[in-house]
């Protein structure tokens, strides 16, 4: 089943890119996308299954978003898959999402691969199962060259913490004389998140209806536009997805600023 899914026919997929395309033609499609996968374990609830039931199908739907988005032309999606407050759960669903990365990481790197898909991740590695550990930086390795896509994870992530981990960072430097006090400015700072390399969302999608950050990526999401579904991740269809395309397509974004029309 595992295998199954994820650009599972090339000439299939080759069409459907093709209608992606045209249907987006006229649009302004996001560099970057964050999104909040919320709302699987209601969705399953829903259906009268078991909540991990509900993240299994959330993964699945998160490889078919990425490769509408690759077809779309968006080039860094950012995942929500755990937060640091998600050990708080019971243990038996902590285990689940971790069983399913774990997969993710085996089962679906050569379709990554095969894709183009590079894949990165934000969060505190150290507390995750060594073998998970293991996973990611393989998984990291054998994509870093890839020039699609960027799926990059958030696993053990909290944007609270990636702040404070970032500002140890930074005094860390400061005290060894490799940065000084007049050199912190944003640029600077930004250098010390996981996203160093990346450039900000310009878009955060939330599913699961309800409309807050919960703590995702809360420096770099400054100026993100934001769009809101009371759809369950699972039930985030393609059609939702160039919903949200649109909205954003819209958006007069200032940055502060005026705009010039
Ligand atoms: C929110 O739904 C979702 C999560 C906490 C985890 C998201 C995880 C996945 C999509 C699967 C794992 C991903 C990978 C890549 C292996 P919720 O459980 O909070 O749902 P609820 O709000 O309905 O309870």
């Amino acid at each position: 089943m595992w295998n199954s899914f994820f650009y599972k026919n090339q000439n299939t997929g080759a069409e459907d890119n093709k209608k992606i395309q045209e249907n987006l033609e006229e649009i302004v499609v996001p560099e970057h996308i964050a999104v909040i996968m919320d709302g699987n374990g209601r969705w399953a609830k829903k259906q009268g299954r078991p909540r991990t039931y509900g993240h299994y199908m959330g993964a699945e739907r998160l490889k078919e978003i990425v490769r509408y988005a690759d077809a779309a032309g968006v080039k860094i999606i950012s995942a929500y898959a755990f937060s640091t407050e998600n050990w708080k759960r019971p243990i038996t669903e902590v285990n689940y999402i971790m069983k399913l990365l774990d997969k993710y990481l085996t089962n679906e790197l050569d379709t990554f691969m095969q894709n183009n898909v590079q894949l990165r991740f934000m969060g505190d590695k150290k507390a995750l199962p060594e073998h998970i550990i293991s996973r990611m930086n393989n998984a990291e390795l054998c994509t870093k060259d890839n020039t699609g896509i960027i799926l990059n994870l958030a696993i053990n992530y909290g944007g609270r913490s990636e702040i404070i981990n970032a500002i140890k960072s930074m005094t860390t430097d400061i005290t060894n004389g490799r940065l000084t006090v007049n050199e912190i400015n944003e640029e600077n700072f930004g250098k010390y998140l996981y996203t160093a390399e990346l450039p900000p969302p310009d878009l955060l999608i939330r599913t699961g209806g309800d409309q807050r950050v919960s703590n995702f990526m809360l420096w770099q999401i400054a100026y993100a536009e934001m769009w809101y579904t009371k759809a369950y991740w699972p039930d985030f269809t393609k059609e939702l997805f160039y919903e949200a395309l649109r909205s954003f397509s819209l958006r007069d974004r200032r940055f502060g600023g005026l705009n010039n029309k």
